[in-house]
């Protein structure tokens, strides 16, 4: 049996993952591929760190050439995250005739591009499964089992420290900065959750899977992103009373021919719905082909073993391939350039809370305002439970049908000025 030889950039969680599901299945997976799988290097920072698996200390070294420029290596894996120095590390693995499988989400999404042009130039593969959603095996089916459908849209919860922060929130009526605590304490959440909290890790998620369903770059500096920090416990409780549930959505959809939206924010979303069954750390993507109609893929979206399980298909993938001379089989599929729509072109219904001078004809004059403004309301709520106290203010809760988002943002731009209104507390969008 031919042997072929992969050197690891990192050791962290993932690099840890893939290394103990390969040790783990090393016979079935040795027999499945048709080869004999080495590790022979591990690139890492620091030699010395205790690591989270049993590996070889000869295999560790902290120069990055001992994986990039040996011949002997046919797969380089970048499990060292960000944009730099992985970008050049990717395109020198390339240059040096190797293919690379990688788990790095913000280089893909910001810069992936350039990597994939240059492995179809070089005739080599470039994976990167473990990017989004963990486990989930999403990328590979949309490149090959579902690649003969017309995507119109993939949407889902796709950042598992959110959701979990969103789910305990509504289990036990905590405000994010009490549950966000906790979870950095039990290492659900980072020391810095911003690229969680404020959406980005979403957004770069979204950019990927969107990019491959809609055959197109996706510039993540266009895509709406807003994160979590403006739910509150109170609009969870009114969400519940209404029926529905707060989540933090990454949203791609096919607008025509030429153009595409896609967005990443909270949204309330209908109870019952597989969206808003998914909970704590689970990620959930709904995908929507011409052919195939919707498809549910749900799973561990993070973690070692699951991001793990990603990286070795990759590696099992890229190993066939060079058995059979057909690396660089699947070339980059965003051959398109559609233009990303502001959001100000979504059209969907909206969740508004205000408060609201507790006189007669205050809503009256409110929904004249809405009126002027096309948003069609199709339910409003006063005096909901968890009013102020203030004796002449009462709390309103404003749900439309389906609005322009432009429209919504001049009329809330208009109530913010009348007298009925005292403040708009929040508005989220409704995702049915
Ligand atoms: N964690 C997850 O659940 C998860 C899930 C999906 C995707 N990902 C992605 O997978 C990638 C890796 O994430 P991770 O959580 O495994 O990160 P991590 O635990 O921080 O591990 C990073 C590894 O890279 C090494 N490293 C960093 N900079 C390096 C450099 N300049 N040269 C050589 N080695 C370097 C580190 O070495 P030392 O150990 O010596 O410091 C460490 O072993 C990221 O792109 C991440 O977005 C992670």
């Amino acid at each position: 049996m031919e042997t072929i030889e992969i050197g690891l950039l990192g050791l962290g969680v993932v690099g840890s993952g893939a290394v103990r599901t390969l040790e783990e299945n090393r016979e079935a997976i040795e027999r499945k591929v048709g080869a004999r799988v080495r590790i022979k290097r591990i690139a890492v920072r620091d030699t010395k760190k205790p690591r989270m698996v049993d590996v070889d200390p000869a295999l560790l070294t902290d120069d990055v050439g001992a994986v990039l420029d040996d011949p002997g290596i046919r797969i380089v894996c970048e499990l060292i995250g960000g944009v730099h120095p992985a970008r050049e590390y990717v395109l020198r693995a390339i240059e040096n005739g190797k293919s690379v499988v990688s788990a790095n989400k913000e280089l893909i999404a910001k810069d992936g591009h350039e990597p994939m042009h240059r492995a179809s130039e070089q005739g080599v593969d470039f994976m990167f499964e473990g990017s989004v959603g963990g486990g989930i095996p999403i990328i590979q089916a949309m490149k090959s089992a579902l690649a003969g459908n017309r995507i119109t849209e993939v949407k889902g919860i796709v950042n598992g420290t959110t959701n979990y922060i969103l789910s305990r929130m509504t289990e036990e009526g905590a405000e994010l900065a009490d549950v966000l605590r906790d979870a950095q304490a039990s290492g659900y959440a980072e020391a810095d959750p911003t690229n969680d909290v404020e959406g980005y890790d979403a957004q770069y998620k979204i950019a990927i899977l969107s990019s491959i369903a809609f055959t197109s770059r996706v510039d993540t500096t266009k895509v709406y992103t807003e994160g979590i920090t403006r739910v509150t416990a109170h609009d969870i409780e009114h969400a519940r009373e209404m029926g529905y549930v707060i989540k933090l959505l990454a949203i791609g959809k096919s607008a025509g021919e030429d153009a595409i939206q896609v967005r990443v924010h909270p949204a309330l979303v209908r109870e019952g719905q597989p969206l808003a069954s998914t909970l704590g750390p689970f990620n959930a993507i709904l995908l929507r082909g011409h052919a195939v109609g919707d498809v549910l893929f749900y799973g561990q979206g993070a973690g070692m073993m699951p991001t793990g399980s990603a990286v070795v298909g990759d590696i099992m993938d890229v190993c066939r391939n060079i058995l059979h001379g057909s690396t660089g089989r699947i070339a980059c599929t965003c051959f398109q350039n559609k233009r990303l729509l502001p959001i100000e072109t979504v059209v969907t219904r909206y969740y508004i809370r205000m408060y609201v001078s507790d006189r007669p004809g205050s809503i009256a004059a409110i929904a004249g305002v809405f009126g002027r403004h096309n948003v069609s309301i199709a339910s409003v709520r006063a005096n909901a439970p968890g009013s102020v106290d203030a004796h002449d203010t009462a709390e309103a809760i404003w749900v439309t049908h389906n609005v322009l988002e432009a429209d919504i943002r001049s009329a809330l731009a208009e109530l913010q000025t009348i007298p009925e209104v005292r403040s708009v507390e929040n508005w989220l969008r409704v995702e049915e």
